[in-house]
């Protein structure tokens, strides 16, 4: 079968200034969520879909991203005469896919971001996956996104029901319910308050766009915090073209945030094989202190 979606384009360029001193040299994308770096869970996200060219969007003190995804010659050699098969197994496991990088001159923005890999896409559809929101692997997003777009063949953008506290952190949509969790988008806003927000459906970092975002993206004026918004771009194209949600129940965690991260970690480290056992007795020990506390 064709792979309809065979590039996904991971914007990372931003500052991660929430979390400084850690990323004033370094990028947020690595941060470890317990042994592997927080962009590597949205690569193996792509990959499970059937992705294998990646375009990641970088600046300024991001040069550890491209060493990551690098072949390690020298390091595999030494793990296979040391016999160490499955960290061997580990760090050779994504050796197929193809990386292009390129550099975001400055911070301005999402939609900035995006416009710079204009001229790498060409025609074809492609998946945007921020990396700070992770995904619960069990949960397919991506792939129901995909398989969604078959179907459509518009974009579509994943959507989640969020408190009204919070909408000010996202772009937020005005929906008309189409069927279980598929809505036809009629309108968005970027960072509305909760008086001005449409819904309380947010979008979440992924989507799949088509390649007439590109044009639009060029004429979009700076808008919430003097950026240049997708969601300014994706209401020019709304005029143009259908856009679909798609509203994911499943686990998202915000690890762009400090707490988000810190759950994050915590739950992949109770389903992780090397320490879970040993984690969650000291878990239990914590919370019965706290009890008493
Ligand atoms: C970006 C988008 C926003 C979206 C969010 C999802 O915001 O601009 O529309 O809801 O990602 O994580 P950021 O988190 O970069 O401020």
């Amino acid at each position: 079968m064709t792979r309809i979606i065979r590039k996904a384009i991971l914007p990372a360029g931003g500052l991660g200034t929430r979390f400084l001193p850690a990323t004033k040299a370094s990028p947020k994308e690595m941060l470890p969520i317990v042994d592997k770096p927080m962009i590597q869970y949205a690569i193996e996200e792509a990959q499970a879909c059937g992705i294998e060219e990646f375009i990641i969007i970088t600046g300024k003190h991001k040069r550890a991203i491209e060493d990551h995804f690098d072949s390690a010659f020298k390091l595999e050699e030494s793990l296979k005469k040391s016999g160490k098969k499955i960290l061997l197994e580990e760090i050779s496991r994504l050796n197929q896919l193809n990386f292009a990088y390129i550099r975001q001159r400055e911070a301005l923005g999402l939609g900035h971001a995006l416009s710079c890999a204009g001229p790498f896409v060409k025609e074809e559809p492609f998946a945007v996956l921020l990396s700070d929101d992770i995904i619960e692997p069990g949960d397919h997003l991506l792939r129901d996104m995909i398989d969604l777009y078959k179907e459509l063949t518009s974009p579509i953008l994943a959507l989640e029901k969020v408190p009204l506290s919070e909408v000010h952190k996202y772009g937020v949509v005005n929906g008309e319910k189409l069927r279980d969790n598929v809505y036809r988008i009629n309108g968005l806003v970027e960072k509305p308050s909760p008086s001005h927000a449409p819904s309380d459906m947010a979008i979440i970092g992924r989507y799949i766009l088509t390649a007439d975002i590109f044009p639009v993206l060029e004429d979009v004026e700076p808008g919430k915090g003097g950026e240049i918004q997708l969601t300014d771009a994706l209401s020019g194209l709304l005029k143009k073209r259908p856009i679909y949600g798609y509203l994911f129940t499943g686990k998202r965690y915000d690890a762009g945030d400090k707490i988000g991260y810190l759950k994050a970690t915590v739950d992949f480290a109770l389903k992780n094989p090397q320490v879970s056992v040993q984690f969650k007795e000291y878990l239990l020990d914590i919370a019965a202190r706290l009890k008493h506390t």
